[in-house]
C-alpha cells in the first residue's frame, strides 16, 4: 500500500513515498521509498528566523518539484492515499500543502487524509523501530516541546508542554544573540562540545509539580549575560553555548525521568529537530541505562520535519476510516 506524504507546515517543503507492508503480521511496517526535503534555511538565515510570507511563496514554487521527485516515476493512480499535514504550523505554509494535496486527490480520485504534525513527530518512532505501547514521547522541535503518553495509534495523552518558547526556538534565539547561523541548534550543539557546560549558571525552570516546560527565562538570562559582558570585549561563545545547552538538557532530562516515574512506563521515544542534539541523545542514553528505560531515537532526517512521519500517521488515520474531503482546511493551532 503506497502513501504519499506532504508536509509544508513550517519552512521545509517535504514529500515522501512510503510503502506499508500489510503482510503476515499486518503491522503496517513502513518502507521508505523516498524522502525529499527542500530546505528554506538559506532564505530565512539572513533574517535570523522564519519570515512567514517568504516561506509560503517558496512552498508554492517547490511543492510540485518536491512531490514529483518523491513520486520518482510512480503514477498517481498507484497511490492508496495522500496524507497531508493540516496543522499546527504557519497558516500560509499549511495552505500550500493542503490546497495542493486536495487538488491532487480531487483530480485523480485518491483518498485524502489530514494529519496533525505532532502526531507525525510522535509516530516517527515507527519509521525505523516498532516500540510497544504505551510509551512516552518527548517532542522537542522549533515549534513545540511536549511530553505525551502514547497509549496506542491515535490515542495520546499530553502530560506537559512548554508554557512559552519551545526548546528549539530557545536554541534559535540564543544562536541569533550569538550571531550564529540559522537554524541555530546545530551550531550551538557543535560549539558546546568545545565549551564548559558549568561555566555560567544559567537558570533552570523546573516548575515543580508539573511536567510543563519554560525556556524563555534561559534566553533572557543569556541576553543579560551578553549585555554585562559587552564592554569587556571577551565573549566566551563556546562556554555560553555549552552552559545554555546544559541548562536546557538538565530540564528535559529531569522531566523525562519524572514522566517515567509518574506513569511507570519505561519506554521513551524522542522526536523533533532538537532530538538530533548529540548531548541530549547522550544524556538520555545514560539516563536510560540507569533506569532500565528502552530508548527510541530516530535518525536525524526523521527527527527534523519530514513527510515520512506524515505518511505513517496518515496510514493509521486511514486504517481508522478517518478520511478527509475537499472541505479539509488547515489550522495554525490544530490540537492533537
Ligand atoms: O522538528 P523541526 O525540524 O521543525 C519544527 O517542527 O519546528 O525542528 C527544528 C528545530 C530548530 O529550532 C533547530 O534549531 C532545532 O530543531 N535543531 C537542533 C539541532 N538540530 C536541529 N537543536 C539542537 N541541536 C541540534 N543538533
Ligand atoms: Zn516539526
Amino acid at each position: 500500500m503506497l502513501i504519499l506524504g506532504i508536509d509544508t507546515s513550517c519552512d521545509d517543503t517535504s514529500s515522501a513515498l512510503v510503502e506499508f507492508d500489510e503482510g503476515v503480521k499486518k503491522t503496517g511496517t513502513p518502507r521508505v521509498i523516498s524522502n525529499v526535503v527542500s530546505s528554506q534555511a538559506e532564505i530565512h538565515a539572513r533574517y535570523g528566523g522564519i519570515v512567514p510570507e517568504l516561506a509560503s511563496r517558496r512552498h508554492i514554487e517547490m511543492i510540485w518539484p518536491v512531490v514529483r521527485e518523491a513520486l520518482g516515476g510512480k503514477e498517481l493512480e498507484e497511490l492508496a492515499a495522500i496524507a497531508v499535514c493540516a496543522g499546527p504550523g504557519l497558516i500560509g505554509s499549511l495552505l500550500v500543502g493542503c490546497s495542493f494535496a486536495k487538488a491532487l486527490s480531487f483530480s485523480k480520485n485518491i483518498p485524502l487524509v489530514g494529519v496533525n504534525h505532532l502526531e507525525g513527530h510522535i509516530l516517527s518512532a515507527f519509521i525505523e523501530n516498532s516500540p510497544e505501547f504505551p510509551f512516552i514521547s518527548l517532542v522537542v522541535s522549533g515549534g513545540h516541546t511536549s511530553l505525551y503518553l502514547a497509549n496506542g495509534f491515535l490515542d495520546y495523552t499530553e502530560m506537559g508542554k512548554s508554557r512559552d518558547d519551545a526548546a528549539g526556538e530557545a536554541y534559535d534565539k540564543v544562536a541569533k544573540l550569538l550571531s550564529l547561523g540559522y537554524p541555530g541548534g546545530p551550531d550551538i550543539d557543535r560549539l558546546a562540545r568545545e565549551g564548559n557546560p558549568r561555566a555560567i549558571p544559567f537558570p533552570r525552570a523546573y516548575l515543580p509539580g508539573s511536567l510543563d516546560f519554560s525556556f524563555s527565562g534561559m534566553k533572557t538570562a543569556v541576553l543579560n549575560y551578553l549585555n554585562e559582558k559587552k564592554n569587556s570585549g571577551d565573549i566566551p561563545v563556546n562556554d555560553i553555548a555549552a552552559s545554555f545547552q546544559q541548562a536546557v538538557l538538565d530540564v528535559l532530562l529531569r522531566k523525562c525521568q519524572q514522566a517515567i516515574k509518574k506513569t511507570g512506563v519505561s519506554r521513551l521515544a524522542l522526536a523533533g529537530g532538537v532530538a538530533s542534539n548529540s548531548a541530549l541523545k547522550e544524556g538520555l542514553r545514560v539516563m536510560a541505562g540507569k533506569t532500565g528505560t528502552e530508548l527510541f531515537i530516530p535518525s536525524p532526517v526523521f527527527c527534523t520535519d519530514n513527510a515520512v512521519m506524515i505518511a505513517v500517521a496518515g496510514y493509521h488515520r486511514m486504517k481508522a476510516g478517518q478520511l478527509a474531503g475537499p472541505g479539509l482546511n488547515p489550522k495554525a493551532s490544530l490540537k492533537l
